[in-house]
């Protein structure tokens, strides 16, 4: 069972489009699936066609009333594709677990149950670093990092790099960012090929070949509770996802070459001339 945490604290950066979609495909090759909605926005709910507060039990039950995660999930339209929801009550779940030893491993041995039941469990976090990520990065052994080819892209990364680091160092040895994703490509801008070249200068081949496009039908899908799949399977959107859940399932180029170099330094990273070419 292959746990992904798909983690940016910057806003906006295509993690919930990137769960559904890339969820949605690996379920449709026949990969058992459970996506878990860490965030209180609980857009990867309503993404796949869920009122939140129609669902008897979440995430936030799991966390904080112990319930089991069988008893929390929901099927959803897919076969093989599984939702733990969240709703609105998981924005105060930090404040009322404040007092509970091993809050950031709630979820780590909520999944202990489950080791064999799914194929991937991917996890949705919050654009924040608080005790739900946490959750998510004691819970998992890989980390997707999508990012938005855009001019603030980089902004924040290392504080994230760092805050990895102490995970892997104090609480989850085997943590790694295993997988980069551009989102939100436009080859005809010159701001998303530098900062693609910034995030493959400092990440290498950990970046996936598949770049997400930016297509509109992606940014319509949700207000339709539906994936890309049934939404608009021909677009752009679909066919970037269906060949990254093919990268993920074959295990791309990024995970067969393990040879670490010296990453090239992140901060500052659009000022690498973005603005000089005056295009
Ligand atoms: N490839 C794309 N092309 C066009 N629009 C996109 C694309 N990917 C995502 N979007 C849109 O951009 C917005 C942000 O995407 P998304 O909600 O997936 O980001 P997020 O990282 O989950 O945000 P948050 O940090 O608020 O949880 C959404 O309106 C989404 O529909
Ligand atoms: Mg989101």
């Amino acid at each position: 069972m292959k746990k992904i945490a798909i983690i940016n604290q910057k806003g906006g950066s295509g993690k919930t489009t990137t769960v559904v979609n890339i969820g949605a495909y690996l379920s449709l090759f026949g990969k058992k699936v459970l996506l878990i909605d860490l965030d209180p926005q609980a857009h990867t709910t309503i993404h796949l066609g869920f009122n939140p507060s129609d669902l008897k039990k979440s995430v936030y039950d799991v966390l904080v009333n112990e319930t089991s995660i069988e008893e929390s999930m929901v099927p959803t339209k897919m076969k093989n594709l599984f939702l733990l929801s969240s709703r609105i009550e998981l924005a105060s779940a930090e404040i009322e677990l404040v007092n509970t030893i091993g809050r950031e491993i709630i979820l780590r041995d909520a999944l202990k149950k489950h080791k064999n039941s799914f194929d991937y469990v991917l996890i949705d976090c919050p654009p924040s670093l608080g005790i739900l990520t946490l959750n998510a990065l004691t819970a998992v052994k890989e980390i997707f990092i999508p990012i938005q080819a855009e001019f603030f892209a980089l902004e924040g990364l290392t504080k994230l790099i760092q805050t990895i680091k102490i995970i892997r160092e104090r609480i989850n040895p085997e943590i790694e960012v295993s997988g980069v994703i551009i989102t939100m490509y436009d080859q005809r801008k010159n701001i998303c090929r530098e900062v693609m070249q910034k995030v493959k200068g400092h990440f290498k081949d950990k970046v996936f070949n598949t770049k997400i496009r930016e297509n509109v039908r992606l940014a319509e899908a949700p207000s339709f509770g539906q994936t890309i799949i049934t939404f608009a399977p021909n677009s752009h959107g679909a066919i970037d996802y269906r060949e990254l859940a093919k990268e993920i399932i074959k295990g791309g180029d990024h995970e067969k070459n393990r040879i670490r170099q010296r990453p090239v330094k992140l901060d500052n990273a659009h000022s690498s001339g973005s603005r000089k070419k005056g295009k």
